[in-house]
Protein backbone atom coordinates (compact mmCIF):
# COMPACT_ATOMS: atom_id res chain seq x y z
CA UNK A 1 0.00 0.00 0.00
CA UNK A 2 1.10 3.60 -0.95
CA UNK A 3 0.58 5.96 2.58
CA UNK A 4 0.62 9.11 3.52
CA UNK A 5 1.63 9.51 7.02
CA UNK A 6 1.81 13.32 8.99
CA UNK A 7 3.77 13.46 12.15
CA UNK A 8 6.34 11.55 10.78
CA UNK A 9 9.17 12.81 12.90
CA UNK A 10 6.88 12.85 15.88
CA UNK A 11 6.30 10.31 18.57
CA UNK A 12 2.91 8.53 17.47
CA UNK A 13 3.65 8.99 13.41
CA UNK A 14 7.58 8.46 13.44
CA UNK A 15 6.42 4.90 15.35
CA UNK A 16 3.06 4.32 13.03
CA UNK A 17 5.22 5.50 10.06
CA UNK A 18 8.26 3.21 10.94
CA UNK A 19 5.96 -0.20 11.37
CA UNK A 20 4.27 0.37 8.57
CA UNK A 21 7.69 0.55 6.47
CA UNK A 22 9.27 -1.94 7.79
CA UNK A 23 6.27 -4.38 6.71
CA UNK A 24 6.67 -3.15 3.39
CA UNK A 25 4.22 -0.27 2.60
CA UNK A 26 5.79 2.37 0.64
CA UNK A 27 5.43 5.13 3.24
CA UNK A 28 5.76 8.77 2.45
CA UNK A 29 5.52 11.24 5.43
CA UNK A 30 4.79 14.80 6.46
CA UNK A 31 8.24 16.52 7.83
CA UNK A 32 8.09 20.48 8.51
CA UNK A 33 11.98 20.91 9.07
CA UNK A 34 14.75 19.58 6.64
CA UNK A 35 16.72 19.13 9.88
CA UNK A 36 14.89 15.87 10.40
CA UNK A 37 13.84 14.70 7.68
CA UNK A 38 16.72 12.32 7.21
CA UNK A 39 16.34 10.71 10.65
CA UNK A 40 12.59 9.92 9.19
CA UNK A 41 14.15 8.62 5.98
CA UNK A 42 16.51 6.27 8.25
CA UNK A 43 13.51 4.51 9.15
CA UNK A 44 12.43 3.63 5.67
CA UNK A 45 9.57 6.62 5.23
CA UNK A 46 10.43 8.77 2.36
CA UNK A 47 9.98 12.54 3.74
CA UNK A 48 7.98 15.52 2.55
CA UNK A 49 8.61 18.61 3.47
CA UNK A 50 5.74 20.97 4.36
CA UNK A 51 3.31 21.63 7.06
CA UNK A 52 -0.17 21.32 8.41
CA UNK A 53 -1.44 24.86 6.47
CA UNK A 54 -0.15 23.69 3.29
CA UNK A 55 -3.57 22.54 1.99
CA UNK A 56 -2.64 21.62 -1.39
CA UNK A 57 0.07 19.73 -0.72
CA UNK A 58 -1.73 17.26 1.91
CA UNK A 59 -4.93 17.39 -0.87
CA UNK A 60 -2.37 16.49 -3.33
CA UNK A 61 -0.55 13.50 -1.03
CA UNK A 62 -4.04 12.09 -0.16
CA UNK A 63 -4.98 11.91 -3.81
CA UNK A 64 -1.88 9.97 -4.26
CA UNK A 65 -2.45 7.23 -1.83
CA UNK A 66 -4.02 4.36 -0.99
CA UNK A 67 -4.48 5.54 2.88
CA UNK A 68 -3.64 7.92 5.27
CA UNK A 69 -2.86 8.41 9.05
CA UNK A 70 -3.30 11.55 10.52
CA UNK A 71 -0.90 12.09 13.14
CA UNK A 72 0.75 15.44 13.59
CA UNK A 73 -2.11 17.39 15.70
CA UNK A 74 -5.18 15.69 16.80
CA UNK A 75 -6.70 18.93 16.99
CA UNK A 76 -5.66 20.70 13.60
CA UNK A 77 -9.03 21.09 11.62
CA UNK A 78 -7.56 22.63 8.44
CA UNK A 79 -5.50 19.82 7.57
CA UNK A 80 -8.67 17.43 8.46
CA UNK A 81 -10.22 19.50 5.71
CA UNK A 82 -7.48 19.14 3.39
CA UNK A 83 -6.87 15.44 3.50
CA UNK A 84 -10.28 14.34 3.50
CA UNK A 85 -11.12 16.53 0.53
CA UNK A 86 -8.59 14.39 -1.38
CA UNK A 87 -10.01 11.30 -0.36
CA UNK A 88 -13.36 12.43 -0.86
CA UNK A 89 -15.63 9.49 -2.54
CA UNK A 90 -12.80 7.38 -2.69
CA UNK A 91 -13.58 4.78 -0.23
CA UNK A 92 -9.84 5.09 0.73
CA UNK A 93 -8.98 4.46 4.87
CA UNK A 94 -8.22 7.92 6.78
CA UNK A 95 -7.06 6.90 10.16
CA UNK A 96 -7.04 10.24 12.83
CA UNK A 97 -5.06 10.45 15.41
CA UNK A 98 -7.25 11.66 18.94
CA UNK A 99 -6.60 12.39 22.97
CA UNK A 100 -8.34 11.32 25.18
CA UNK A 101 -7.81 14.44 27.45
CA UNK A 102 -11.44 15.17 25.31
CA UNK A 103 -12.76 12.94 28.35
CA UNK A 104 -10.48 14.59 30.80
CA UNK A 105 -11.85 16.38 33.73
CA UNK A 106 -10.10 19.67 36.12
CA UNK A 107 -9.95 17.60 38.97
CA UNK A 108 -6.13 18.77 39.27
CA UNK A 109 -5.11 15.35 41.41
CA UNK A 110 -8.09 14.37 43.07
CA UNK A 111 -9.76 10.54 41.60
CA UNK A 112 -12.31 10.08 39.64
CA UNK A 113 -15.01 7.19 39.52
CA UNK A 114 -16.08 7.98 35.64
CA UNK A 115 -15.14 5.61 33.16
CA UNK A 116 -15.25 5.86 29.32
CA UNK A 117 -16.44 2.94 26.81
CA UNK A 118 -17.35 4.44 22.82
CA UNK A 119 -21.51 4.54 23.89
CA UNK A 120 -20.63 6.59 27.03
CA UNK A 121 -21.64 10.06 26.21
CA UNK A 122 -18.82 12.61 26.55
CA UNK A 123 -19.62 16.11 27.75
CA UNK A 124 -16.32 17.73 26.81
CA UNK A 125 -14.48 20.72 29.22
CA UNK A 126 -14.97 23.98 26.98
CA UNK A 127 -11.65 23.53 25.86
CA UNK A 128 -12.11 20.56 24.49
CA UNK A 129 -14.78 20.94 22.79
CA UNK A 130 -13.38 21.92 19.27
CA UNK A 131 -11.84 18.24 19.65
CA UNK A 132 -15.06 16.57 19.84
CA UNK A 133 -16.45 18.60 17.12
CA UNK A 134 -13.75 17.86 14.69
CA UNK A 135 -13.72 14.00 15.71
CA UNK A 136 -17.48 13.96 14.97
CA UNK A 137 -16.84 15.70 11.33
CA UNK A 138 -14.16 12.85 10.74
CA UNK A 139 -16.50 10.31 11.35
CA UNK A 140 -18.95 12.03 9.19
CA UNK A 141 -16.92 11.93 6.51
CA UNK A 142 -18.19 8.09 5.90
CA UNK A 143 -18.75 6.51 3.64
CA UNK A 144 -16.83 8.63 1.09
CA UNK A 145 -13.81 8.12 3.68
CA UNK A 146 -13.48 5.38 5.37
CA UNK A 147 -12.87 7.37 7.98
CA UNK A 148 -11.75 6.20 11.31
CA UNK A 149 -10.75 8.19 14.83
CA UNK A 150 -8.16 6.54 17.43
CA UNK A 151 -8.70 7.85 20.95
CA UNK A 152 -4.94 7.68 22.39
CA UNK A 153 -5.26 7.41 25.96
CA UNK A 154 -1.59 8.33 27.90
CA UNK A 155 1.21 6.41 25.70
CA UNK A 156 4.69 5.37 26.90
CA UNK A 157 7.46 3.51 25.66
CA UNK A 158 10.67 4.02 23.36
CA UNK A 159 9.70 5.46 19.97
CA UNK A 160 9.86 3.31 17.10
CA UNK A 161 10.66 5.83 14.26
CA UNK A 162 13.10 8.65 14.24
CA UNK A 163 14.16 10.07 18.01
CA UNK A 164 11.18 11.72 19.51
CA UNK A 165 9.19 11.74 22.53
CA UNK A 166 5.82 11.58 24.28
CA UNK A 167 3.72 14.07 26.03
CA UNK A 168 3.10 13.13 29.50
CA UNK A 169 5.81 11.08 31.25
CA UNK A 170 8.74 13.38 29.58
CA UNK A 171 7.42 16.49 31.28
CA UNK A 172 7.40 14.83 35.04
CA UNK A 173 10.68 13.12 34.04
CA UNK A 174 12.33 16.48 33.23
CA UNK A 175 11.40 18.39 36.24
CA UNK A 176 12.38 15.65 38.55
CA UNK A 177 16.02 15.52 36.76
CA UNK A 178 16.01 19.78 36.87
CA UNK A 179 14.82 20.14 40.53
CA UNK A 180 15.49 16.44 41.89
CA UNK A 181 12.40 16.25 42.95
CA UNK A 182 9.34 14.12 41.49
CA UNK A 183 6.11 16.15 41.58
CA UNK A 184 2.51 14.92 41.35
CA UNK A 185 -0.39 17.64 40.97
CA UNK A 186 -2.24 17.63 44.30
CA UNK A 187 -2.79 14.35 46.16
CA UNK A 188 -2.25 12.68 42.96
CA UNK A 189 -4.99 10.52 42.63
CA UNK A 190 -6.16 11.06 39.20
CA UNK A 191 -6.06 7.96 37.08
CA UNK A 192 -5.03 8.20 33.35
CA UNK A 193 -5.60 4.98 31.08
CA UNK A 194 -2.34 4.00 29.20
CA UNK A 195 -1.25 2.35 26.35
CA UNK A 196 2.62 1.15 24.88
CA UNK A 197 3.88 2.67 22.19
CA UNK A 198 4.27 -0.55 20.38
CA UNK A 199 0.71 -2.10 21.16
CA UNK A 200 -1.00 1.17 19.87
CA UNK A 201 1.22 1.34 16.52
CA UNK A 202 -0.43 -2.77 15.83
CA UNK A 203 -3.97 -1.24 16.67
CA UNK A 204 -2.95 1.75 13.94
CA UNK A 205 -2.40 -1.66 11.48
CA UNK A 206 -5.24 -3.71 12.45
CA UNK A 207 -7.75 -0.50 12.17
CA UNK A 208 -6.20 0.27 8.72
CA UNK A 209 -6.78 -3.25 7.48
CA UNK A 210 -10.36 -3.98 9.04
CA UNK A 211 -11.75 -1.18 10.85
CA UNK A 212 -15.16 -0.22 9.51
CA UNK A 213 -16.04 3.45 7.91
CA UNK A 214 -16.53 5.92 10.47
CA UNK A 215 -15.13 4.55 13.77
CA UNK A 216 -14.39 5.49 16.87
CA UNK A 217 -11.91 3.71 19.29
CA UNK A 218 -10.22 4.18 22.73
CA UNK A 219 -7.08 3.04 22.81
CA UNK A 220 -5.69 1.82 26.54
CA UNK A 221 -4.31 -1.59 28.43
CA UNK A 222 -4.52 -0.24 31.78
CA UNK A 223 -4.42 2.63 34.07
CA UNK A 224 -2.53 4.15 36.97
CA UNK A 225 -2.92 6.75 39.22
CA UNK A 226 -0.05 9.92 38.82
CA UNK A 227 0.69 9.54 42.57
CA UNK A 228 1.97 6.00 41.98
CA UNK A 229 3.25 6.69 37.93
CA UNK A 230 5.41 10.05 39.50
CA UNK A 231 6.27 8.09 42.54
CA UNK A 232 7.94 4.96 39.86
CA UNK A 233 9.83 7.93 38.06
CA UNK A 234 11.40 8.71 41.68
CA UNK A 235 12.66 5.32 42.14
CA UNK A 236 14.10 5.06 38.70
CA UNK A 237 15.81 7.86 38.94
CA UNK A 238 17.29 7.07 42.35
CA UNK A 239 15.08 10.36 43.64
CA UNK A 240 14.19 10.82 47.27
CA UNK A 241 10.28 10.01 48.06
CA UNK A 242 7.70 12.11 45.32
CA UNK A 243 6.01 15.17 46.55
CA UNK A 244 2.62 16.87 46.03
CA UNK A 245 2.83 20.11 44.26
CA UNK A 246 0.14 22.43 44.49
CA UNK A 247 -2.21 23.44 41.00
CA UNK A 248 -0.70 26.81 40.71
CA UNK A 249 3.21 25.77 40.40
CA UNK A 250 2.46 23.20 38.23
CA UNK A 251 0.73 25.76 36.09
CA UNK A 252 3.51 27.91 35.94
CA UNK A 253 6.10 24.77 35.44
CA UNK A 254 3.86 23.08 32.20
CA UNK A 255 1.53 25.41 31.78
CA UNK A 256 -2.47 25.47 31.44
CA UNK A 257 -3.07 22.94 29.09
CA UNK A 258 0.12 20.11 30.22
CA UNK A 259 -0.75 20.35 33.90
CA UNK A 260 -4.55 20.82 34.17
CA UNK A 261 -5.79 18.64 30.89
CA UNK A 262 -2.42 16.07 30.93
CA UNK A 263 -1.31 15.84 34.37
CA UNK A 264 -3.89 16.64 36.86
CA UNK A 265 -6.94 15.36 35.27
CA UNK A 266 -8.57 11.61 35.13
CA UNK A 267 -8.93 10.17 31.56
CA UNK A 268 -9.97 6.57 32.39
CA UNK A 269 -11.29 4.93 29.02
CA UNK A 270 -11.40 1.10 27.87
CA UNK A 271 -10.75 -0.42 24.94
CA UNK A 272 -12.61 -3.35 24.54
CA UNK A 273 -14.36 -2.24 21.33
CA UNK A 274 -10.63 -2.16 19.59
CA UNK A 275 -10.24 -5.92 20.84
CA UNK A 276 -13.62 -7.35 20.37
CA UNK A 277 -13.61 -5.88 16.96
CA UNK A 278 -10.29 -5.48 15.28
CA UNK A 279 -8.86 -8.33 17.28
CA UNK A 280 -6.26 -6.32 19.28
CA UNK A 281 -3.99 -8.47 21.79
CA UNK A 282 -1.96 -5.60 23.32
CA UNK A 283 1.16 -7.40 25.13
CA UNK A 284 4.19 -5.31 26.51
CA UNK A 285 4.31 -4.16 30.42
CA UNK A 286 2.78 -1.86 32.58
CA UNK A 287 3.26 1.66 32.16
CA UNK A 288 4.79 1.43 36.03
CA UNK A 289 7.22 -1.64 34.92
CA UNK A 290 8.23 0.28 32.39
CA UNK A 291 9.22 3.01 34.10
CA UNK A 292 11.02 0.99 36.58
CA UNK A 293 12.75 -0.79 33.86
CA UNK A 294 13.20 0.92 31.25
CA UNK A 295 12.96 4.63 31.33
CA UNK A 296 16.24 6.92 30.13
CA UNK A 297 18.25 7.27 33.58
N1 LIG B 1 1.84 11.04 23.02
C1 LIG B 1 0.68 10.83 23.61
O1 LIG B 1 0.61 10.21 24.72
C2 LIG B 1 -0.60 11.27 22.96
C3 LIG B 1 -1.78 10.66 23.35
C4 LIG B 1 -2.97 11.06 22.75
C5 LIG B 1 -2.96 12.07 21.80
N2 LIG B 1 -1.79 12.67 21.46
C6 LIG B 1 -1.85 13.74 20.46
O2 LIG B 1 -1.42 13.22 19.22
C7 LIG B 1 -0.72 14.24 18.47
C8 LIG B 1 0.69 13.75 18.16
O3 LIG B 1 1.31 13.43 19.39
P1 LIG B 1 2.83 12.99 19.51
O4 LIG B 1 3.01 12.48 20.90
O5 LIG B 1 3.22 12.13 18.37
O6 LIG B 1 3.55 14.41 19.40
P2 LIG B 1 4.97 14.81 18.74
O7 LIG B 1 6.01 13.80 19.09
O8 LIG B 1 5.21 16.23 19.11
O9 LIG B 1 4.71 14.68 17.19
C9 LIG B 1 4.00 15.61 16.44
C10 LIG B 1 4.58 15.61 15.05
O10 LIG B 1 3.79 16.45 14.21
C11 LIG B 1 4.61 17.43 13.64
N3 LIG B 1 3.85 18.67 13.52
C12 LIG B 1 3.24 19.35 14.50
N4 LIG B 1 2.64 20.44 14.01
C13 LIG B 1 2.92 20.46 12.69
C14 LIG B 1 2.62 21.35 11.64
N5 LIG B 1 1.91 22.47 11.87
N6 LIG B 1 3.06 21.06 10.40
C15 LIG B 1 3.78 19.92 10.17
N7 LIG B 1 4.11 19.04 11.13
C16 LIG B 1 3.68 19.32 12.37
C17 LIG B 1 5.81 17.58 14.55
O11 LIG B 1 6.89 18.09 13.81
P3 LIG B 1 8.29 18.52 14.51
O12 LIG B 1 9.04 17.22 14.68
O13 LIG B 1 8.89 19.44 13.54
O14 LIG B 1 7.94 19.17 15.82
C18 LIG B 1 6.01 16.15 14.99
O15 LIG B 1 6.68 15.41 14.01
C19 LIG B 1 -0.75 15.49 19.35
O16 LIG B 1 -1.83 16.32 19.00
C20 LIG B 1 -0.94 14.93 20.75
O17 LIG B 1 -1.58 15.85 21.61
C21 LIG B 1 -0.61 12.28 22.00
Amino acid sequence: MKIFVTGASGYIGGSVAALLAGKGHVVRGLVRSTAKAEGVRATGVEPVIGTLDDAALLTAEAQAADAVINAADSDHQGAVKALLTGLAGSGKPFIHTSGSSLVGDEAMGEPSDAIFTEETPVKPEPDKEHRVALNRRIIDAAPGVRSIVLCNSLIYGHTLGAPAQSVQIPPLVAQAKESGIARYIGRGLNIWSNVHIADMADLYLLALEKAPAGSFYYVENGEAAFGDLVRAIAGALGLGEARSWPAEDAIARWGRELAVFALGSNSRVRADKARRELDWRPTRTSVIDWVAAELDR
